[in-house]
């Protein structure tokens, strides 16, 4: 496919034999482990992840995120700027051959925080403190919601993975337009990391009128976004998916599209597709001038984990509603993101997400065909040392594979070394 509607900037920086390599201290992975915010993180929080039972995975993320957004706003007090500087220094790998320009946005490192973390943009001004090149807020809808009962987080700890049916509880777009402005970020294209705005449709909302819907939303949060993301890959509002069918997806892009101010508008999709349908969507990207796809969301299929039993429910898996995140997402994930690349060519911009637990996983997607990744459920496994850890290990790859910078590594298909 022609690169066409495409605005990717991106220079083939491949190593000029002229070029001096650069030289990257060999860290294996782990070694990030080693530093102070890893450690604390693995000597406390580790043992809490360790079953699944024990502490309330969702209350663990809501007081978390509690003290992240009470930070944000004090980051500039000097006792709290010391500290978020000292996570700065532990947690930062700045490096040229990480960054790219990509649909008009600079990122400092392909590494970013996935949706769903940060639902309501409290923590906005912190994320490149914890290394990441970009962070994706929201799912954010246009009317507030509470989301589905509780339980609706699961932690599968053998497995890395996750379970959750959260069903879009956010504060919406009115709510967190208001929290992004108490911080006082610097305005879009000025921030030491992009910022994403997810947007989802309202879940009394119907199919019809849900382009109208993330239109509100959009218009609401423009101004503050980086990039938007079309989110139609949630499987846990009910009738959502059905917008990934193309002609319902043209006619919400088309609607997007009539703003005054729309941002760079990438799309989101569920691991779940059929081969046509994700054949659909990259054509449809390249139609519609597309800023890019991030695959995937949560899946539905179980994943070989049928018979698996909740701590919490005593039901299995299959018997359970929601979406399964981590570990056994990595390799249809991957597939996905190899479809993609394969039907859509180089020009169109890809976000890898989906068990992305370590720099090897990271480096595999990238060589797929992802010119950035993002993480949640092996961030939150692992903890704040992933974010390093992968950078350190791309950095380690380009210099084995005598490539100058990681754009050069996209979709090479490039072994890990
Ligand atoms: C608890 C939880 C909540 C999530 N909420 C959202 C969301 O609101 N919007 C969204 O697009 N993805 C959401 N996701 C999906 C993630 O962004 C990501 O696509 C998925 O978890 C796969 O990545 P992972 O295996 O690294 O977790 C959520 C995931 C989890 C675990």
């Amino acid at each position: 496919m022609a690169a066409g509607g495409w605005s990717a900037t991106r220079k083939d920086c491949r190593r000029r034999s002229d070029e001096r390599p650069i030289m990257v201290p060999e860290t294996p992975p782990a070694a990030a482990a080693g530093s102070a915010t890893g450690g604390f993180y693995q000597r406390f929080v580790g043992p809490l992840l360790r079953t699944d039972a024990g502490a309330d995975a969702e209350q663990l993320s809501r007081i978390t995120l509690g003290l992240l957004g009470e930070t944000s706003l004090r980051r500039h007090w000097p006792l709290v700027r010391a500290t978020l500087d000292g996570l700065s220094r532990d947690l930062q790998r700045r490096d040229p051959r990480l960054q790219q320009t990509l649909f008009g946005c600079r990122f400092a490192n392909p590494v970013g925080l996935a949706a769903g973390f940060d639902k309501n943009g409290v923590a906005a001004a912190l994320w490149d403190r914890f290394g990441f090149g970009f962070a994706e807020l929201g799912t954010v809808t246009w009317e507030p919601q509470a989301g589905n009962p509780r339980p609706r987080l699961f932690r599968l700890a053998e497995e890395r993975a996750a379970l959750n049916r959260m069903g879009f509880n956010n504060q919406g777009a009115r709510g967190v337009r208001r929290n992004l402005e108490r911080q006082q970020l610097p305005p879009p294209g000025q921030r030491p990391a992009v910022l994403g705005l997810n947007l989802g449709k309202s879940r009394q909302v119907s199919l019809d009128l849900a382009p109208d819907d993330y239109a509100s939303s959009l218009e609401w949060l423009s101004p503050l976004a980086d990039y938007a993301v079309i989110n139609v890959s949630s499987p846990n509002t009910p009738g959502l998916r059905e917008l990934q069918e193309e002609l319902q997806l043209r006619r919400l892009v088309e609607r997007l599209r009539r703003l005054p101010a729309c941002p760079p508008l990438l799309v989101k999709i569920a691991p779940d597709l059929e081969d046509d349908a994700i054949d659909a969507i990259a054509r449809l990207a390249y139609e519609e001038g597309l800023a890019g796809v991030i695959a995937v969301n949560t899946s539905q299929d179980r994943l070989g984990l049928e018979n698996r039993r909740l701590a919490e429910t005593g039901r299995t898996l299959a018997e359970e509603a929601g979406g399964l995140s981590g570990r056994p997402l990595r390799q249809r994930a991957h597939e996905v993101l190899r479809r993609l690349r394969a039907t859509a060519g180089p020009a169109l911009p890809l976000i890898g997400v989906g068990g992305i637990d370590g720099p090897e996983a990271a480096w595999e997607r990238i060589t797929a065909g992802a010119s950035l990744v993002q993480v949640y459920t092996g961030w939150i496994y692992e903890g704040p040392q992933l974010v390093p850890a992968i950078l350190d290990g791309l950095l380690l790859q380009l210099e084995r594979h005598g490539l100058s910078c990681i754009s050069a590594a996209v979709g090479t298909g490039l072994a890990w070394r």
